[in-house]
């Protein structure tokens, strides 16, 4: 594996994989790798006969007060990983190599309403961030195809809906949720949790089967099962910010016609914020 922190070094090693007809798979990441991050790798190396991973914990996407100073960064043993799963490239660039105007971008993407709901609207501005990182690095590898988890649900429509709406020509694929044993996605936050708090941790995923339960029994009122979730979650400490059942399809709220909904949560658990989602396909009336 070969690390690289130059746009322009990158460049030069695609142009020659592009040149002997080899197809380039990306998944670009924050570091602090786990099973999940693994999992993407594993789907791009099927796409494609190359693959590049980035490194970069992107300052756009934190708000004032969270968590960009103590996000995890362990890059050796990042490091390690990605070389026994056989990636190719390891991209990790300077902040100042990203955003040489003082780590910012003069040029924003934002995609609405649907970076302004849900997470969005608990952290303004952060799938603006996302969505700025994501499109810079998508013209910085031009990769044929892209994997993101669908753990982070949002992002990963917010990613397509960019892909498509400035035409990049970049497949973009979600790879399934990885879990623990008892449930809980793999999150690089996770580390964050307390041997107390993780043990609280997978009631998040119990609550989002349990609505998904409700809703393949033919339940339909979203506010009543949105609430019972909260209160799920708040009786197990949780402090939540939000429940909610939308179209898996728009993130909007499930008309008369939809046959596939996703229920999307995110709460406070001690020092970590975690986000998980459940997809369910709605039975027929
Ligand atoms: O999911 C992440 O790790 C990040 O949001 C991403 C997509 C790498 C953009 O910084």
């Amino acid at each position: 594996m070969r690390a690289v922190d130059r746009i322009d070094e990158l460049r030069e090693l695609v142009r020659g994989w592009r040149a002997a007809g080899e197809r380039v798979g990306f998944v670009p990441t924050m570091g602090s790798l786990h099973e999940g991050h693994l999992s993407l790798l594993e789907l791009a190396r099927q796409r494609s006969q190359r693959v590049i991973v980035s490194i970069f914990v992107n300052p756009l996407q934190f708000g004032p007060g969270e968590d960009f100073e103590r996000y995890p960064r362990m890059p050796e043993e990042d490091s390690r990983l990605l070389q026994v799963h056989r990636c190719d490239v390891l991209f990790n660039p300077s902040v100042a190599h990203m955003y040489p105007e003082g780590g910012v971008s003069a040029t924003v993407v934002s995609v609405r309403p649907l970076s302004q709901i849900l997470c969005g609207a608990v952290r303004p501005g952060h799938f603006d961030g996302v969505a700025t990182v994501v499109a810079r690095l998508f013209g910085i590898v031009q990769p044929d195809v892209a994997v993101f988890g669908e753990k982070d649900y949002q992002q990963l429509a917010v990613i397509r809906r960019m892909t498509e709406d400035l035409a990049l020509p970049v497949e973009v694929i979600g790879a399934p949720t990885v879990r623990a044993s008892d449930g809980l996605a793999m999150s690089s936050r996770n580390r964050y949790l307390a041997a107390a708090e993780r043990e609280i941790a997978p009631k998040l995923y119990a609550m989002l089967q349990m609505l998904a339960r409700r809703l393949m029994e033919g339940q339909r009122e979203y506010a009543v099962l949105e609430e019972e979730g909260t209160r799920v979650l708040r009786d197990a400490g949780f402090a939540p910010d939000y429940v909610s059942i939308r179209d898996a399809r728009t993130l909007e709220p499930p008309g008369a016609q939809c046959s596939e909904a996703v229920v999307l949560a995110a709460a406070r658990l001690g020092r970590a914020r975690l986000i998980d989602n459940l997809r369910v396909v709605l039975p027929n009336d």
